[in-house]
């Protein structure tokens, strides 16, 4: 398994490019198999949750290819689809594989998919996605792991209908919208999520043929058709590894421009950042961060909460800027039950962090000095090596595996910033 070796003290000076959207790309990858059209998408970043989900639409008889014109271009043909089902061997690696539900059922009134199971931030049950498929008219049963959706005898399609979700979830509304879009009537989905890239999907199906309105709302409408074309698609920014690359100048301090970052999808972030003491500005092609690093700074309390509030894909982050800037606060973790993995990790550096259920308080102005730890999970990843960005002597980060799912090569983009940061492949013990 490889590890990332970085030595701290290094300000980041430079630009680098933000690459298209993981939590954008999943959906839409999926959004291909709802035509049997080819589906052209730009701007894909390349990373490991990506390559899972081609294999797996790969596996269902999908057809991939890589656009040689540009390196982040795909186009994928659905049109030999042959298979309806999503084995559990891919679905474990990945809890968003969930997303190959709705399309399958929309497109051939059949799905099986195998269950998604916890991952280690929480149980992340599917039970709203399932739900929305009833009351659109599928037959679901959930037996052995896996989840058998078919529609009734004598019904082709879905059928429209007024699905209200217990509680906001993305990769639901996604399902649901994705499903909704070849059903048989109008389907409204209250209580949606709002998040960028289910509006950057949206705008997608839109293109394809789909009648959506209210996306990036909490009532997204959708008047279903009776099929979808083709289309080509820009993968929106990331907006999450925006703020990651936002975080990690601040600690360190420097000079940088995200090249293809865009503002509006972080505001809740930006503001926060701001208030601690960094600066943060629009250019016409992307943002502009500078900062005097981590001493100049004043931690902020935040609490995370569904778009556009702040994102709890950028708590862990966040709480390493709290960690090393002077100042006491406290960070409320609302949307995930188990997601303080990386405190543990980020003590053994020395942060002065203690939790208390969903709250964690920080004791900032901390002198980190270099260690070993280990990454439990993606973000948890992300918010080590900021951490070690600016600790004292060298941090090895093991695990990197995690890191990769969700960031395209983070260590070769922060040394182009400066950072002194290498990958190693350990060797197996
Ligand atoms: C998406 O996960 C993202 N993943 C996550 O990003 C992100 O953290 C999360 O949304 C919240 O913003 C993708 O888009 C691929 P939810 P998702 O359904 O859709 C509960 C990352 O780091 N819930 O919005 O799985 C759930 O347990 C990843 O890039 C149910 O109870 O999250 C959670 O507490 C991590 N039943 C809350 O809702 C359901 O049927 C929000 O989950 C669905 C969700």
């Amino acid at each position: 398994m490889d590890q990332l070796l970085i030595t701290g003290g290094q300000p980041l000076n430079g630009s680098i490019h933000i690459a298209g959207a993981k939590n954008a790309t999943l959906p839409e990858l999926c959004a291909a198999l709802l035509t049997a059209q080819p589906v052209t998408l730009e701007n894909v970043p390349a990373l490991q949750d990506v390559r899972t989900m081609l294999k797996l639409i790969a596996s269902m008889g999908v057809h991939v290819q890589d656009d040689v014109a540009s390196s982040n271009a795909l186009t994928l043909h659905a049109g030999g689809l042959d298979k309806t089902e999503a084995h559990y061997d891919l679905v474990k690696t990945m809890r968003a594989s969930i997303l190959v539900l709705g399309p399958l059922l929309a497109r051939f009134g059949k799905a099986r998919v195998s269950l998604p199971g916890g991952c280690a931030i929480g149980s992340r049950p599917v039970d709203q996605h399932i739900k929305g498929l009833e009351a659109m008219g599928a037959v679901i049963e959930v037996a052995h792991g896996y989840i058998e959706a078919s529609l009734p005898v004598g019904q082709t399609r879905l059928t429209g209908a007024h699905i209200t979700t217990d509680m906001v979830t993305v990769t639901g509304t996604e399902n649901l919208m994705m499903a909704a879009a070849l059903a048989d009537g109008v389907t409204v989905l209250d209580n949606a999520a709002q998040e960028p890239e289910i509006t950057d999907l949206a705008e997608m199906l839109i293109k394809m043929g789909a009648r959506i309105e209210g996306h990036g709302t909490s009532r997204i409408r959708i008047e279903g058709v009776a099929s979808l074309n083709g289309c080509s698609h820009a993968v929106v920014a990331d907006r999450i590894e925006t703020g990651t690359f936002l975080c990690a100048v601040a600690v360190a301090g420097g000079d940088v421009h995200l090249h293809n970052a865009r503002a509006g999808h972080l505001d809740a972030v930006i503001d926060k950042l701001r208030e601690a003491g960094v600066s943060v500005e629009s250019t016409e092609t992307g943002l502009h961060v500078k900062s005097a690093g981590a001493s100049s700074l004043k931690a902020q309390s935040f609490r995370t909460t569904e778009y556009p509030g702040f994102p709890t894909d950028m708590q862990a982050q966040f709480m390493a800027l709290n960690v090393v800037a002077p100042g006491s606060s406290t960070v409320v973790e609302t949307i995930f039950e188990n997601r303080y993995m990386h405190v543990q990790e980020m003590q053994r550096l020395g942060a002065r962090i203690t939790v208390e259920g969903k709250t964690a308080v920080i004791d900032g102005g901390a002198t980190l000095s270099g260690a070993h730890v280990m990454a439990t999970d993606l973000r948890a990843s992300a918010s080590l090596v900021i951490a070690a960005l600016v600790a004292d002597g060298e941090t090895t980060v093991e695990r990197v595996y995690h890191l990769d799912r969700g960031y395209d090569r983070m260590e070769v983009k922060l040394q182009s910033l400066g950072a002194h940061i290498q990958r190693v492949s350990a060797k197996p013990n």
